[in-house]
């Protein structure tokens, strides 16, 4: 189905150029005035410049030829020259009951058959997540859902941290702790312990401590950097021990990105890249695009319109050794290799921006991906507390997530207090609520932009929140259960294979206008609801899940006023309530839908 933006505009379109303008100069947007109009077109302000006339003049033409179509219900000339446009209510509700009869609600997919990797995760190994890896691994699950909707294959890659210095530094530490383990033995060539001899636990001791120890005594960092060094030279006792700690650090990280609703569908690490790296860069050597600069081995990427200063992209540093950039670029020879994406999108902190920026560029001049490969880095701004500063723990440490889930958790626990429930329910949907506050209070800023994490705010049932639409879509099931319309439990949201079919009948729908005026709310939730596939173009074409928050926010305020006007369960006549029906189902599935590519499950009462 074409946005309803999009049928407006092929409509004005048709008007410019009959009236002997372009018909580029009619494309309409949503109105920015809603008490004047439902949707505007500004094009006579630019047709005014080319064919030096008034663009009121234009627009009255527009208008007039315009003038007699039942499709709008008004379609006005404003000073200095804007069309204003509303649509008749019988199309509203046409466009609603057609977006209901299709697939994905009449979004449709504008990528099918290409393929796009999110690398998203970046946790590093041995180290606990903390509110620092919260943002990638949301927004990145949400992009993805939104880019597999919109028709990619899509494969989100954790691209853990699992061989640079925080294991140097955790060998080290080891090592001065147990030095009688066989794993610190140059000379053992026996069978190492098949256990680990650390617990994830340990580990969250071992590396902050191992950290703060690099960080004071000089002659101990140096060691980690040579345990780092003789790891990645194949080392066998350090090559044991790694794999032991990799493998509890990973159930243990895929424990918390599971609890966080954020699924992975490769687990690689950098390490996976390694093998890969030194080919390459005597590929790179071949194409005559590497220099020696200070020992080090690098790529220039300075372009002239560089208006920023461009360092060259570092692929071995003076000692030999392997770097940051290396394996990123390695990565993508990987990942060309594998799945031949069309598209590659980085979520992570924007402070990595010139970083990417060097990969981008070496990779392109290096042809490790085809020109039309896209490569994007999509930099997420940082949470700060409530008062912008950095986010900390009461003494000063750095917050780990699941500290922070449990904060969240108890603070809607606290609201739900007085909830008839038993004690285990209670705490069941607490956590779904809660992770929906923290999920919804980051997804709905821009990406890009830092945030305040206000925890009274995020957690409230009312407002721009999480817990307020969750809290709509439970008061819909509610009076679809009481209408006895057990068939909403088909409704394919919330669990999104994309194929809804809504469960009520050919006609329903339309029953809202025949015979009667409909009242300003219904009109408004009509309205709402055909946006749909505009927020979602919008959202997919921009990486922008904010989007959809504030499609899904807009959605729920207009249901809430229509829930408050009309009182559903007890209408008398058959022809209305069925309408009802089949509008609140469009809205349960429509918030579902959005709620599943935001990566946010609905509790089934709260
Ligand atoms: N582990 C890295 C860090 O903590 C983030 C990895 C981001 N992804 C990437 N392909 N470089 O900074």
């Amino acid at each position: 189905m074409k946005t309803i933006t999009g049928i407006i505009s092929d409509k004005l379109s048709a008007a410019f150029s009959d009236c002997g303008y372009d018909g580029k100069y009619g494309v309409a947007g949503i109105s920015n005035r809603p008490d004047l109009c439902q949707f505007q077109c500004n094009g006579c302000m630019a047709a005014a410049k080319e064919y030096k006339k008034a663009p009121l003049a234009i627009a009255q033409e527009i208008v007039q030829k315009l003038s007699g179509d039942t499709f709008f219900s008004k379609a006005e000339a404003c000073p200095p020259g804007f069309i204003n446009i509303s649509l008749s209510d019988a199309v509203l509700a046409g466009y609603a009951a057609d977006m209901a009869r299709s697939e994905r609600l009449g979004f449709e997919p504008g990528h099918t058959g290409r393929t796009a990797v999110v690398d998203y995760g970046g946790a590093n190994v041995a180290k606990p997540l903390h509110v620092g890896h919260l943002r990638p691994a949301i927004i990145g699950e949400s992009v993805k859902r939104i880019e597999k909707y919109d028709g990619y294959e899509t494969i989100g890659d954790a691209h853990l941290g699992d061989w640079g210095l925080p294991i140097g530094l955790i060998i080290t530490e080891m090592a001065a702790r147990n030095p009688e383990l066989p794993y610190f033995d140059p000379e053992y060539t026996g069978e190492y312990p098949d256990k680990c001899p650390v617990s994830i636990s340990d580990l969250e001791e071992i590396y902050p401590t191992a950290s703060a120890r690099s960080k004071e005594d000089e002659e101990y960092r140096s060691r980690a950097r040579t345990a780092v060094v003789d790891l990645q030279k194949g080392r066998r006792g350090y090559i044991a021990l790694w794999k032991q700690i990799m493998d509890i650090s990973k159930a243990d990280l895929r424990k918390n990105y599971d609890n966080l609703n954020v699924h992975f569908e490769l687990w690689n690490g950098e390490s996976d890249a390694d093998a890969l790296i030194m080919p390459m860069i005597e590929e790179m050597k071949k194409k005559g695009i590497t220099r020696i600069s200070e020992g080090a081995l690098v790529v220039d990427v300075k372009e002239d319109t560089d208006k920023k200063e461009m360092p060259p992209c570092i692929l071995l540093k003076s000692d030999g050794a392997a770097i940051y950039a290396s394996t990123d670029l390695a990565t993508l020879v990987d990942r060309e290799n594998r799945f031949h994406p069309d598209k590659v999108i980085y979520v992570v902190d924007k402070r990595q921006g010139l970083h990417f920026e060097q990969v981008f560029r070496t990779s392109r001049k290096a042809g490790i991906v085809r020109d039309e490969t896209e490569l994007i880095f999509l930099g997420n701004g940082t949470i700060n507390d409530k008062n912008g500063s950095p986010f900390k723990t009461r003494d000063g440490g750095v917050m780990r997530l699941e500290a922070l889930i449990g904060d969240v958790v108890d603070k809607v626990l606290e609201k739900m207090s007085d909830r008839d429930m038993t004690g285990e329910e209670k705490n069941r949907i607490a956590r779904i609520v809660g992770l929906a506050a923290l999920k919804y209070g980051d997804l709905s800023n821009q990406a890009t932009k830092d945030y305040n994490f206000d925890i009274d705010r995020f957690t409230s049932f009312e407002g721009n929140t999480g817990p307020y639409i969750l809290y709509t879509m439970v008061r819909i099931r509610s009076i679809l259960e009481k209408c006895g319309m057990s068939e909403f439990e088909k409704l394919t949201g919330c669990d999104c294979d994309f194929k809804n079919v809504t469960p009520f009948e050919e006609g329903w729908l339309e029953g809202l206008c025949k015979d009667r005026e409909i009242s300003e709310s219904e009109r408004k939730l009509l309205l709402s609801l055909t946006s749909f596939s505009s927020a979602l173009r919008y959202a997919a074409d921009e990486l922008a899940p904010h989007r959809l928050c504030s499609f899904i926010y807009e959605l729920s305020d207009c249901f809430n006023g229509f829930y408050h006007d009309n009182r559903i369960v007890t209408e008398e006549k058959d022809s209305l309530k069925k309408a009802w029906i089949a509008l609140i189902l469009l809205v349960y599935e429509a918030l579902g839908i959005v709620l599943y590519l935001l990566g946010i499950v609905v509790p089934e009462r709260m």
